[in-house]
């Protein structure tokens, strides 16, 4: 199996447009000191010619140019990417699909809240009937994307889209709406889960032995766009789990039998970011990396 990152930020990426903090900063300033990310896509095959894009990124066009293995190889119109597979609604993880119109034929896979929410909107028609076929998802069934590739999905404590957020909102529901993805080829495994607001024991029992697995790399701390006095938010609040604390995923998933443990869709306030720093150094200490965009994995 073969895995790119194509973008390893949080939504707005780094830098943000409008975002002027430390990590934003010295990425326009110092890009070797903390490197650009575009946001949250990874693309994943078994045989390296045809690809499942799982995540469409606002960034999908740069994604793209950036990695020749998506670049169109045969005729007039063509794509490598042959089927895509949404784990949200959120606005980092469906805008790409704008992108992906202009008559290219793939099938677009989430489960049936997901599928819903982009049917809800009706600018996402420009992936036209018969031309994007959708396909609603069972949590729990194993389907196969492409040829050698299978998934299987599963909920994941999550959160509406901030986009649909209501007074009925339930921060830390398991449902439709976030979940996480075991992807099989080859009898080898990679779970990918880019939003994920708790470690539970059943989120254990599920990604034990994996061979690598792609985790909410959000937030350090759950207070973290505080401390970067850019907002009033905790992750707990926009769904994201923090890596530190006793609650946090580095602690949560220490006991945990994984092969690679890296972390991604990383908020651009994250103090990680910054290569070297003492809280990036702590991370790779407890064995984890930190994503940029074009790591590839291969399982
Ligand atoms: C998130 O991951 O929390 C969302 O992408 C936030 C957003 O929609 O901007
Ligand atoms: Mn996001
Ligand atoms: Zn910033």
């Amino acid at each position: 199996m073969r895995v790119v990152i194509l973008g390893s930020a949080a939504g707005g990426g780094l830098p943000q447009w409008n975002c002027r903090c430390p990590n934003c900063h010295l990425a326009r300033t110092e890009p070797n000191r903390v490197r650009p990310r575009t946001q949250s896509s990874i693309a994943v095959s078994a045989d390296g010619t045809d690809w499942l894009l799982v995540n469409a990124s606002p960034d999908i066009r740069q994604q793209f140019f950036d990695n020749p293995v998506m670049h169109p190889r045969e005729g007039l119109r063509h794509s490598p990417i042959r089927a895509v597979l949404l784990t949200n609604g959120d606005v980092d993880h469906v805008a790409g699909l704008l992108t992906l119109r202009e008559g290219q034929p793939y099938t677009l896979y989430g489960t049936g809240s997901i599928l819903d929410s982009v049917a809800d909107n009706r600018v996402f028609d420009v992936m036209a009937e018969g031309v994007v076929v959708r396909e609603a998802i069972t949590l729990g069934m194993r389907f196969e994307p492409l040829p050698g590739l299978a998934v299987t999905l599963f909920a994941v404590p999550g959160k509406v889209p901030l986009w649909l957020e209501d007074a009925s909102m339930e921060l830390g529901a398991e449902s439709e709406t976030t979940v996480g993805a075991m992807i099989e080829a080859d009898g080898r495994r990679l779970a990918y889960i880019p939003g994920c607001a708790r470690v539970t024991e059943d989120l254990k029992a599920r990604i034990a032995g994996v061979d690598a697995l792609l985790f909410d790399g959000t937030v350090l701390h759950d207070d973290d766009m505080i401390r970067a006095g850019v907002g009033t938010k905790t992750g707990w609040r926009m769904g994201h789990v923090p890596m530190r604390g006793d609650a946090g995923s580095i602690a949560g998933l220490k006991d945990v039998a994984i092969g690679s443990r890296v972390f991604v869709h990383i908020n651009n306030t994250n103090p990680v970011l910054v290569e070297g720093s003492p809280e990036r150094e702590a991370v790779e200490a407890e064995g984890w990396t930190i994503a940029h965009d074009g790591l590839t994995l291969s399982l």
